[in-house]
């Protein structure tokens, strides 16, 4: 006999039946991820004729700048919410002297790709000098071989200055210097370019999941970034690297990679009051269409749940390799 108050005495509780039709899933989804929301990572290269395959991404390539365009216009068709530009130079050095050469390969398609596209996209570079320095690290390197972050700083306004130049609308510092973005801010402002937005790599993990992008970029780099990148370790120092930022004047900041760190993307979701981003690196690209060509793994379905979660997560914003093709998808 049940008692009045009994869990026993009271119906059963059926959460399955707002899964019963695709209607009624569709109907009570928390979230959806729109193209709008996504932002297409492109590389291009100095010197190609022809579009270069990236071995370690496959169907992804180093553009020329003339395949570069037509990239960046289906992305536009799509109603993608932007682009984000890494230049391949032919030449590097110590400095880094590529990446605020007017005629430099990043600076070259920011016009290009801006002329393209117009207003269809938000038009974003990568503001980083590890793609134009020999020795292959994010910023300039002091007398004791270590990457100097005051000196750095003065390379970041420079390039910001650069890219602004070429027309971009919102660049993204990534070196994880100390005070990047507001040397990038106080540059744009004292050269008048208030508008140019900063997309802010705030929470950026020395990870293993860049791997397959050091040779899309052709990363000239020996060792490792863990005295500036972030230790996978810590969650609570990637909110206070957001906080940061915003107080220095992010107009977006961003977690990298995603998946790994969803945890931060959530804690950074609900510690600033900005746009979040977060970056689907090319390790997580790469792990699942190796397992795709497999045949281990529905392809589709795994990059869609992929981009659902990290949204679900926090993520207003998110850079994928896949944003063309999740577009049509969820088209
Ligand atoms: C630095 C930069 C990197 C990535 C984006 N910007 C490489 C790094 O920090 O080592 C990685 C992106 C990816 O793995 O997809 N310019």
């Amino acid at each position: 006999m049940t008692q009045p108050g009994d869990p026993l005495s009271l119906p059963l509780v059926r959460p399955r039946r707002l899964r019963t039709t695709a209607a009624m899933r569709r109907l009570v989804a928390e979230t959806a991820v729109a193209p709008r929301q996504l932002v297409l990572p492109v590389f291009v290269r100095e010197g190609l004729s022809e579009p270069r395959p990236i071995g370690s991404m496959p169907g992804v390539v180093q553009h020329t700048r003339s395949s570069l365009l037509k990239a960046v216009a289906e992305a536009a068709e799509l109603g993608l919410g932007g682009v984000m530009l890494f230049g391949i130079p032919a030449e590097k050095d110590a400095i880094g002297t590529g990446a605020t050469d007017p005629s430099g390969i990043l600076n070259l398609a920011i016009t290009d790709v801006v002329a393209e596209v117009g207003d269809a996209l938000t038009v974003m570079s990568d503001l980083c000098l590890d793609e134009f320095t020999d020795h292959g690290h994010c910023g300039v390197l002091g007398t004791d071989g270590r990457v100097d972050n005051d000196q750095t700083l003065q390379r970041y306004a420079e390039m910001a200055l650069a890219q602004a130049a070429a027309g971009i609308d919102m660049v993204g510092p990534s070196g994880m210097m100390d005070g990047q973005v507001r040397a990038v801010r106080e540059a744009l402002d004292a050269a008048g370019h208030v508008e140019v937005s900063i997309l802010a790599y705030s929470a950026k993990y020395a990870s293993a999941f860049f791997g397959p992008f050091r040779e899309a970029v052709d990363s000239s780099l020996e060792g490792d970034r863990r005295t500036y990148q972030q230790d996978p370790a810590n969650a609570r120092e990637g909110v206070r690297e957001a906080v940061l930022d915003v107080a220095e004047g992010a107009d977006v900041v961003m977690v990298k990679p995603a998946l790994g760190y969803l945890d931060v993307v959530r804690a950074v979701r609900d510690a600033v009051p900005v746009p979040v981003a977060a970056y689907n690196v090319s390790g997580e690209y790469s792990m699942l269409e190796a397992a795709a060509a497999h045949g281990w793994i529905d392809r589709e379905a795994a990059i869609l749940e992929t981009l659902t979660s990290i949204h679900r997560a926090g993520a207003d914003v998110i850079l994928t390799y896949w944003a063309s093709e999740a577009a049509r998808l969820i088209r």
